[in-house]
């Protein structure tokens, strides 16, 4: 059966270049201590090992925010209407959107990806389940966007930015990020966010070191990135995965830890490792429901409503811009 035209998505490819990769891999090994910003993780391999983490027993976000977007969807689609501009900022996987489709059947969705392959692919397969949904794909860094690429007039824009992505910034930065999106969804917009509750310390250990090194493979999959797209030359058996909460910080921390002393070529450039050295690959903030509504309210947004899962384990914020 060939496609409906009509269906098939929009893309519109504002992707990072690879100079921009190489730029901040510089400059994050020049920093002291070293580091690399994790929306690089995301090349195809690294795509793929996260939707892996996402089914891991010991990674609960993802069960918890699925969990809570089943329950309450109708909820959800009843206070925000059908009129509206649906973005996903870092959608991944397209399985919670489509746990809020049937149900807020918005006129636009568009989901904001940095994963080409991942995000066309979904797309599309969305265009043709939803066709009366108007699918505009953006590759971006959307931690980079500062205006849609496609508004039609008349249509209110509501944000949905699930997994707990908001975590990987720092609270600062959080607030900043939320702002920016209060500025793209306007005076009475809405953002459905999702978020990470702080808990015991084993459960969080746990679900970013798993038993079967799935986590350990996702981290160092950005080494082989670096060795493919950067002409780097990482030895990968010469760096391990360490991955903590943090308490004092209230965040999940994740490095990869040079074995030994060693120095790596990225590039043309001479980077040197003392054993034990680390490159820090993510920060995942982990929030108190209170203490998240405080952020957001710094950012403009009240807090209309919070769902959690039955454990307590995640929470998902319906905001609106005051
Ligand atoms: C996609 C950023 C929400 O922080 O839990 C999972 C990424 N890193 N396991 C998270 C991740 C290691 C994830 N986020």
């Amino acid at each position: 059966m060939s496609p409906k035209p009509n269906t098939a998505p929009v893309f519109h490819d504002l992707a990072p270049e690879l100079a921009q990769f190489a730029a901040e891999v510089h400059a994050g090994l020049a920093h002291c201590p070293k580091r690399i910003p994790p929306q690089f993780f995301y090349d195809a391999a690294g795509s793929a090992l996260f939707e892996r983490i996402c089914e891991l027993p010991e990674y609960y976000p993802t069960r918890c925010e699925v969990e809570i977007l089943e329950r309450h969807a109708g909820d959800i689609a009843a206070r925000l209407g059908t009129e509206t501009l649906l973005v996903e900022f870092g959608s991944g996987s397209d399985r919670k959107i489509r746990l809020l489709l049937p149900a807020l059947a918005p006129r636009v969705y568009m989901p904001i990806d940095i994963s080409k392959a991942h995000l066309k692919q979904a797309a599309r397969q969305i265009a043709r389940d939803f066709p009366n949904i108007a699918v505009h794909a953006v590759c971006a860094d959307y931690g980079e966007l500062r205006h849609l690429p496609h508004h039609p007039p008349g249509l209110a824009v509501t944000a949905f930015f699930p997994g707990s992505t908001i975590g990987n910034l720092e609270p600062l930065a959080a607030r900043r990020f939320l702002h920016r999106i209060a500025g793209l969804v306007g005076p009475g917009g809405w953002l459905l966010i999702g978020v990470d509750l702080k808990k015991d310390r084993a459960i969080l250990d746990a679900a970013y070191d798993d038993a079967a090194g799935v986590t350990a493979a996702f981290n160092s999959n950005l080494l082989r990135r670096m060795n493919r797209e950067l002409d780097a030359d990482f030895a990968l058996a010469r760096f391990r995965h360490r991955a903590f909460y943090n308490e004092h910080a209230g965040r999940i921390e994740m490095h990869l830890v040079s074995t030994c002393a060693q120095t790596v070529r990225v590039a043309g450039r001479t980077y040197a490792f003392g054993e034990g050295e680390t490159i820090h690959t993510e920060n995942s903030y982990k929030y108190g429901i209170e203490e998240f509504a405080q952020l957001a309210r710094g950012a403009g947004f009240a807090t209309r409503e919070v769902w959690t899962d039955a454990q307590t384990m995640f929470s998902v914020h319906l905001l609106q811009v005051e």
